[in-house]
């Protein structure tokens, strides 16, 4: 194995191609070129561009450092030797972007020994671009301003806060979480659902939201997003005693963090 890179050459490779990404993405939408195919389930949607996207970001990664392992949502996979591997979801919010709904992000994030040390999350419609490293903060960059560290939100109490979350794509699933979200709406400021798992954990990060939650995340929709929002102190957690996404992913402001992960355990199925 060679000497694992500093987080900040993983994050600059990783920015230069989401920004390739995002162009490709855009174009696409633009061209209204979108070909439909569905994969788990008839309203989980693939298109031309997602392919097209993911290929350009492994060709671009790999062809920076061919040595390095990578796990994307369209298929890519490949074992490395260097230690490092990319984590990538060409387009985060495919509903929204056949939709036209400007809330679909490139994410890449670049871990080793899966430990994420590096993540980039790109909405290719507002260009708007959430990044950041292990141990060296997050940020936001809007185009034409300066980059923002950010810091999440201090709501004073649950019933005070805004929560995101999200569905996936299986009826069984989707009756599991309905059950869940039937409980938590009386108890909260509101909901939203944004349809991009990755943007929902960079909200987070911003305090454009106080908390996100969401069952049966898969690695691609979360690793860049989810180091996002650590690294802007936002707690980031499973239910207690279990992981990040096993089966619950959640994303909450220190201040209600107690209170909502209670909540959560009392609400949530166990054994799902
Ligand atoms: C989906 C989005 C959505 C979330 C789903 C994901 P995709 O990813 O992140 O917000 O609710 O769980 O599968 O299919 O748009 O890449
Ligand atoms: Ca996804
Ligand atoms: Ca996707």
């Amino acid at each position: 194995m060679t000497a694992t890179p500093e987080p900040d050459a993983l994050l600059d490779l990783a920015v230069a191609t989401a920004r390739e990404a995002a162009e490709l993405v855009a174009r696409g939408r633009a061209s209204g070129a979108e070909q439909v195919d569905v994969k788990s389930s008839p309203v989980d949607m693939v298109t031309a561009v997602d392919r097209a996207c993911e290929e350009l970001v492994t060709r671009r990664l790999l062809g920076a450092r061919p040595d390095d392992g990578l796990l994307g949502e369209e298929g890519g996979e490949r074992t490395g030797t260097s230690g490092v591997r990319w984590v990538v979801d060409p387009i985060d919010g495919t509903t929204n972007f056949v939709y036209g709904l400007p809330a679909y992000a490139v994410s890449i994030a670049a871990e080793v020994d899966g430990r994420v040390l590096a993540g980039v999350v790109l909405n290719a419609a507002t260009g708007e671009l959430w990044s950041a490293t292990a141990g060296g903060g997050a940020h936001l960059a809007v185009p034409g301003s300066d980059p923002v560290r950010l810091t999440g939100s201090r709501p004073a109490s649950l019933d005070r806060a805004l929560v995101a979350t999200g569905f996936g794509y299986r009826v069984e699933e989707r009756r599991a979480q309905a059950a869940v979200f039937a409980e938590l709406l009386p108890r909260v400021r509101d909901i939203r659902r944004h349809g991009s798992a990755a943007l929902d954990l960079c909200t987070v990060a911003a305090g454009r939201v106080d908390a996100y939650y969401e069952m049966h995340l898969n690695r691609w929709d979360f690793a860049a997003g989810a180091l996002v929002a650590a690294e802007a102190g936002v707690v980031v957690t499973g239910l207690p005693g279990r992981p990040f996404a096993e089966p619950l992913g959640i994303a909450v402001a220190p201040s209600v963090a107690d209170e909502f992960l209670s909540l959560l355990d009392r609400l949530h199925p166990h054994g799902a």
